[in-house]
């Protein structure tokens, strides 16, 4: 049975266990092996410190039943999965959800690449953050790295890969799939994999699914986490606005998004917040004097409060990056506001995701799985998008240059052709 793994890379974001669990549950249905790699990346260099040899037996334990005949609390039989045997129990799954703290005790110390059971990742989708862990890896960016990630797959018998992660993680995927081939024939002259393991493993099968709270990839219209950060930062000015209005204050609210203001823009019109800051649209002329005006008029018409939402990538026209205590300062020179800052932090991507985005990272983690069983060593590695509410396939590397071209618009001030490339699903 073909083996498909799947690994969360980067900034976690809520979403990613529906995701784990939905290509997981998908691949045992469609008759395949399912593994997750723990800690992204860096799980994948270092591989399975002992017992290499004994993940190339998956095909030795008992073969699933027909999915279509029995129902799927059994469709894989208990014992299969490797993480149930090592606990020498069929827990529900608590043995991933225990993290890596517990990796020793557990018996998983130097396991990173696992095979996991149906009941592995039940209970999986209300999750917050990734289960199976995520690290940012310097190791995986150097060549020598990459070759023991490639020796590692091989070594497991992992067929296809599903990565989910913001555009940084998804590069690193397309890279180790165009270079593959010259991976593969270094680890075969090194004798690190015999001719056999070579031969099978030709071909790298990937799929992205693109993780981010920040909605900032281009060509897809949501990322999965977008909208439980949204939700938290939506209930967090609403409780900001409360405060505020009993005393008359001002607060400006830093919220998440490097190089993108999908979040403050999208929380600005939730909340009916007064004025927004964001990478993409700074404010026409001077800044200060246009924000002034506009909550000086608020004032004016009776409003008790003042919220100024700003993105933490926030850029004037020229370019020059606004920050939170730079409009506070403003507000409080020039309109006399009592003024706070609140920065929501960490709290906008962890959490319970919104349905939402259980279902997103759902149909996307179907999609991924059917992806790589229809993969040829011809079509392009994929990332599954969504585009007016249908899930997409798109080139996983035009999706991430068409994202750094977006980037590269804004460092021009190009602003509308940023805005305008972010949303075309074709690069001009
Ligand atoms: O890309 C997601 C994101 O949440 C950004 O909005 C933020 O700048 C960054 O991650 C923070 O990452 P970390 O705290 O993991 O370094």
């Amino acid at each position: 049975a073909p083996r498909i793994a799947v690994m969360t890379s980067g900034g976690d974001s809520a979403g990613m266990n529906a995701a784990v669990r939905a290509v997981a549950k998908s691949a045992i249905l469609r008759g395949c092996q399912a593994w997750v790699v723990r800690e992204g990346w860096e799980g994948l260099v270092r591989g399975n410190a002992e017992g290499e040899e004994e993940s190339t037996d998956g095909d030795a334990t008992p073969p699933h039943p027909e999915p279509e005949t029995l129902p799927p609390s059994v469709a894989q039989p208990p014992g299969t999965s490797e993480a149930r045997r090592w606990r020498g129990t069929y827990g529900q799954g608590e043995l991933l959800r225990e993290g890596v703290g517990e990796a020793e005790e557990l018996g998983l110390k130097g396991k990173y690449i696992l095979r996991v059971g149906w009941d592995d990742v039940r209970g999986w989708m209300d999750q917050g953050g990734t289960l199976i862990g995520t690290a940012r890896c310097a190791a995986f960016r150097e060549v020598a790295g990459r070759q023991r990630a490639a020796r590692n797959l091989i070594s497991c018998g992992i067929d296809a890969l599903v990565v989910c992660g913001g555009d940084g993680s998804l590069t690193g995927a397309d890279r180790l799939r165009a270079e593959w081939p010259e991976l593969v024939a270094a680890l075969l002259e090194r004798g690190e994999i015999s001719a056999e393991q070579a031969q099978r493993h030709r071909h790298l099968k990937i799929v992205g699914l693109v993780g981010s709270i920040d909605n900032d990839m281009a060509t897809t219209d949501m990322t999965i986490g977008a909208a439980t950060a949204l939700a938290r930062i939506c209930e967090a000015v609403d409780s900001i606005s409360s405060t505020a209005a009993s005393h008359s204050r001002a607060f400006v609210v830093e919220v998440m998004g490097r190089h993108c203001g999908w979040l403050a823009l999208m929380a600005g019109i939730a909340t009916g917040a007064d004025y927004v800051f964001l990478p993409e649209r700074p404010p026409p002329g001077d800044w200060r004097a246009d924000m002034c005006g506009v909550l000086a008029r608020h004032r004016e018409m009776g409003k008790r409060k003042t919220i100024v939402i700003v993105a933490e990538g926030a850029l004037a026209r020229d370019l020059t990056p606004i920050s939170p205590d730079d409009i506070k300062a403003v507000l409080a020179e020039r309109l006399g506001l009592d003024t706070r800052v609140t920065t929501l932090g960490h709290t906008q991507r962890g959490g319970k995701p919104v349905a939402a985005d259980r279902v997103l990272a759902t149909l996307q983690g179907v999609e991924a799985v059917e992806a790589l069983l229809e993969a040829t060593p011809e079509t392009p590695s994929y990332v599954i998008g969504i585009r007016e509410n249908k899930i997409t396939r798109i080139e996983l590397m035009h999706a991430v240059q068409q994202t750094q071209l977006v980037a590269q618009r804004i460092e021009k001030q190009d602003f509308d052709g940023a805005l305008a490339l972010r949303d075309s699903e074709f690069a001009e």
